[in-house]
């Protein structure tokens, strides 16, 4: 028997760092994802391995520690935990393939802990919801990075495009939003911990400036909402502009990023924004036309990747053979 579970990525639309103050935020998945397969080990040992993420490595699920036989880890630390807390340390094989490039700021680590706990659950026949499922995730990220928000690991579960309210409360936006976009990410990852203690040291020091800028990023993730809604890209794109000029004011962006940004609108994206923490990391740029122009231009310096919005999230099931 296998267990098969797989997780798409996501992206932030509007509202990070407002978000850590209680501000609305709106995450998508994406459609590229992470797949676990889990099967009964056969020589007694735990073992992981992902020939796309090009690493192997034997896992003591008990202490958390792993032997390395080949590649980096990184992602290793989510499967380990989620091993830890739900596993009951039996040998097993675990096979990992992702489309998900590791640092593009696309959600890697949410999509293959989703994917590591409903394969898990799958194969061990423990019933679960994607509430629960969501929940667990989040604890894992909790664990592992010490803060995470809970937008990432609901995204990558329930798929499509995520609205999370002032009250914690989270909303379907139930439309196919189908116009493309491009990730632009430098291969200098941003620290997302370390940013959001930046922008808290700013807003402390600054906080008549600051509190309404974070307040004008909540009335602006709002009007996304609306815009999204009545599919008007023109008005998206308007809104992702301002939302990155928000973000800079908060110190959140690097040359590197302002410059994907404007290459892209001058190539013809209606929009183009910073995703995610900044200081390093990726930005979004909407293109409902010219996308390969806008990701020829970006190429040119750093990595892109073409991607849409799914309504798919986490899906998983029984293989008997
Ligand atoms: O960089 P990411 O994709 O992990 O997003 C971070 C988003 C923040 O709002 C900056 C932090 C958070 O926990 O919401």
């Amino acid at each position: 028997m296998q267990a098969i579970a797989s997780a798409p990525g996501k992206t932030i639309l509007f509202g990070e760092h407002s978000v850590v103050y209680g501000e609305p935020a709106i995450a998508g998945a994406v459609d590229k994802r992470a797949i676990v397969k889990i099967k009964n080990s056969n020589n007694n040992k735990t073992i992981l391995r992902s020939f796309d993420l090009n690493f192997e490595a034997e896992l003591n699920t008990q202490s958390k520690k792993y032997i390395l036989k080949r590649g980096k880890p990184g992602i290793i630390r989510y499967i380990l935990e989620a091993l830890n807390m739900f596993h009951d340390h039996s040998p097993i094989e675990i096979t990992l393939s992702s489309n998900i490039p590791i640092g593009s700021g696309l959600g890697s680590s949410a999509a293959v802990t989703v994917a590591t706990l409903a394969a898990l659950y799958r194969y061990h026949n423990i019933r679960f919801n994607k509430q629960s499922l969501a929940n667990d995730a989040h604890k894992v990220e909790e664990s592992v990075q010490g803060i995470a928000s809970p937008l990432d690991t609901l995204v990558c579960t329930y798929g499509g495009l995520i609205y999370l309210s002032r009250r914690k409360t989270i909303e379907n936006l139930r439309i196919n939003f189908n116009t493309p976009f491009v990730i632009g990410f430098t291969s200098k990852h941003g620290n997302t911990g370390k940013m959001v203690r930046d922008v808290r040291n700013l807003k402390d020091s600054n906080p008549k400036i600051i509190n309404p800028l974070i307040s004008a990023m909540g009335h602006l993730t709002n009007s996304g909402k609306v815009a999204i809604l009545n599919n008007n890209i023109s008005k998206i794109g308007e809104l992702m502009n301002i939302n990155h000029g928000l973000l800079d004011a908060l110190g959140v962006s690097t040359a590197e990023l302002s410059r994907m940004v404007y290459l892209a609108r001058k190539k013809g994206a209606v929009g183009a924004k910073i995703t995610g923490a900044g200081g390093g990391g990726s930005i979004i740029a909407l293109c409902p036309e010219n996308i390969n122009d806008v990701a020829e231009e970006i190429s040119k310096y750093d990595n892109i990747l073409k991607t849409r919005f799914t309504r798919k999230g986490v899906s998983s099931k029984v293989k008997w053979y």
